[in-house]
């Protein structure tokens, strides 16, 4: 549709002609400091799996329920559903719509993943686009963490690049923010100043264990939230006190990613954080 019909079309009709009425979808802010669990491991079970202090609860959308959604809204508290967006999963329910031209390499730790091959777009818009709407949106959750959304950095099996990974990730935000789902980026930390403006929010692993929470600058600046998930209590400990100087909210968990959490409230801005060698708080890099 030309701009022209476009713009005759709304003064005329309203916006009625227009392909689908603009969605709202869940902006969470920084400010806010919104407590949160990444709870993949085992199933979400309301009667025990409500921790004081957390409003925001990550759990996976192919195995949740909507009753589970329900619980965690009777509390005036967030839902978000997980799904790898950029992996293959070989226990998945639509495991075979996936063809074997998109599958590559399987990823290092996780024997039953393997890369997709996100230039594809074509082939796994539909199939992110249906995970979305039944896993995520039909159970009523409030956002989408897409996993896996860095595979042009690893060894995935195709020549990926940077652009291929912008536009996917993109395509990524933009269906989910089609369906009413705000959307966070889960690592990808490259791309952060190229991609903050079509997140709502940031999911990270072990930035304080690889000294990288600073790359957050830009969703800092934007006062989006970044959720961050350590697995080593060195680097936790190390790390918590700083969180607020990189504008992180940040918890410990057990790589299986169960239930119990160590959550961090340290509220400290000193500059002192800052990773520098000679930091006293953060210590030696690396
Ligand atoms: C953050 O979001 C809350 C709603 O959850 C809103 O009331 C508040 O005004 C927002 N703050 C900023 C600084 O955007
Ligand atoms: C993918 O690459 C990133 C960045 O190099 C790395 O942190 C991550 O562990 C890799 N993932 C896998 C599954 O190998």
């Amino acid at each position: 549709m030309s701009r022209l019909r476009l713009a005759a079309c709304a003064a005329l009709l309203g916006l009625a002609c227009l392909p689908g009425p603009a969605r709202a979808w869940w902006k969470p802010n920084a400010t806010d400091g919104l407590g949160f669990n990444y709870q993949l491991g085992t199933d979400f079970d309301p009667s025990s799996n409500f921790i004081d202090g957390v409003q925001v609860y990550f759990i996976d959308g192919e195995s949740a329920t909507k009753a589970m959604v329900d619980a965690i809204h009777a509390k005036g508290y967030r839902a978000v559903c997980y799904f790898s967006a950029g992996s293959y999963e070989t226990y998945r329910p639509d495991a075979s719509s996936f063809p074997a031209s998109v599958l590559g390499n399987v990823l290092d730790g996780w024997p039953n993943e393997k890369w997709l091959d996100i230039r594809q777009i074509s082939v796994l818009q539909p199939i992110m686009k249906k995970r979305m709407q039944d896993w995520c949106q039909a159970k009523g959750f409030d956002a989408v963490d897409p996993d896996n959304m860095d595979g042009y950095t690893n060894d995935s099996g195709f020549p990926l690049e940077a652009k291929d990974q912008l536009a996917y990730n993109r395509m990524i935000a933009s269906v989910a923010h089609g369906l009413g789902l705000g959307a966070g980026l889960k690592n990808d930390l490259d791309q952060l100043n190229e991609l903050t403006p079509d997140f709502d929010f940031f999911v990270n692993e072990q930035c304080f264990q690889y000294n990288e929470c600073d790359k957050y600058a830009p969703s800092q600046k934007a006062n989006k939230p970044v959720w961050n998930v350590e697995y080593k209590s060195g680097a936790f400990s190390r790390g918590c006190r700083c969180q607020s100087y990189f504008g992180v909210t940040s918890i410990k968990k057990t790589l299986k990613l169960k239930p119990p959490l160590t959550k961090c409230s340290a509220r400290i801005k000193d500059k002192r954080c800052r990773y520098d060698p000679s930091a006293t708080l953060m210590g030696r890099r690396g």
